[in-house]
C-alpha cells in the first residue's frame, strides 16, 4: 500500500479540525471568565462581537453582581396577539455569561398562548416547563414533526436551528426555562422574517414559495409589516 502523500494528510487533518469545529456551538473559553465589558459596565449593543466573544471587563473591575441575572424572578406580560412573553438571559442582558457558551430565558404563556415558530441558527435547546402543560415541537430537516405535551418538571429539547414553539394547553398560565449551549443563539422568528422583512420580499416570490396568491400575501404582510 502507498504511503499517503503529506497533502492529503493535511487535508485529513483540516476535515478532521472542521468537523470537530461545525459539532461544537460556543467556542471553549480560554480564561476564567470575560465579563463582557462597555462603558459603565454594561453591555452596549455598539459593541462587536469578537471570537470568542465581547471584550473582556479588567478583572481587577469584575464584581459579584457580574455573574448575577434578577430579570427571571418576574415574567413579562403576556397580554400580546400571541400570549407570550420571552425574556433574554443572553450575553446581552448578562454580561458575565461572555464566552461561557451558555444562556437562558424565561418562556410565560397565558392560556391559549404560543411561542411562535422560530428558529436559533447557533444553539439547541432545552426546555424545562416550570408551571403549565406545554406542547412543545420542531420539524426536522427530514420535515419530520416531533411534538410532546411537557408538564411541570419535565423537559424536552430543540435540536439546534430547528423550528420549534411553545403552546400553552393547560387550563392556567404557563413557564418554562429555556437553557442554551450558546451565550448569543440568535432568533429567526419564522413569520416575521418572512412577511415583515425591510426591505419587503417581493410578493411574487411569496407567494410562489407558498402557493397562493399576492392578495394572501398583502394580508399578511399587514401583520408583520411595520408602519
Ligand atoms: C423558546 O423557544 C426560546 O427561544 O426561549
Ligand atoms: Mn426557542
Amino acid at each position: 500500500m502507498s504511503k499517503p502523500s503529506s497533502s492529503s494528510l493535511l487535508l485529513l487533518l483540516l476535515s478532521a479540525t472542521l468537523v470537530a469545529t461545525i459539532c461544537r456551538a460556543d467556542p471553549d473559553p480560554v480564561q476564567d471568565f470575560c465579563v463582557a465589558a462597555a462603558p459603565g459596565g454594561h453591555y452596549n449593543s455598539s459593541y462587536s462581537t469578537t471570537y470568542p466573544g465581547f471584550p473582556c471587563k479588567p478583572s481587577s473591575l469584575v464584581v459579584s453582581d457580574d455573574f448575577f441575572f434578577a430579570a427571571h424572578a418576574s415574567g413579562a406580560s403576556t397580554d400580546n396577539s400571541n400570549g407570550a412573553a420571552v425574556t433574554p438571559g443572553n450575553v446581552e442582558a448578562f454580561p458575565g455569561l461572555n464566552t461561557l457558551g451558555l444562556s437562558i430565558n424565561r418562556v410565560d404563556l397565558a392560556p391559549g398562548g404560543v411561542n411562535p415558530l422560530h428558529t436559533h441558527p447557533r444553539s439547541a435547546e432545552l426546555v424545562h416547563v416550570e408551571a403549565g402543560e406545554m406542547l412543545v415541537g420542531f420539524v426536522s430537516t427530514e420535515g419530520r414533526f416531533y411534538s410532546k405535551v411537557v408538564r411541570a418538571g419535565e423537559s424536552f429539547v430543540i435540536p439546534r436551528g430547528m423550528m420549534h414553539f411553545q403552546y400553552n394547553v393547560g387550563a392556567g398560565a404557563a413557564r418554562a426555562m429555556t437553557v442554551f449551549n450558546s451565550q448569543l443563539p440568535g432568533v429567526v422568528l419564522a413569520a416575521q422574517s418572512l412577511f415583515g422583512a425591510e426591505p419587503e420580499i417581493p410578493d411574487a416570490v411569496l407567494a410562489k414559495s407558498f402557493q397562493v396568491d399576492a392578495d394572501t400575501i398583502k394580508l399578511l404582510k399587514s401583520k408583520f409589516r411595520k408602519g
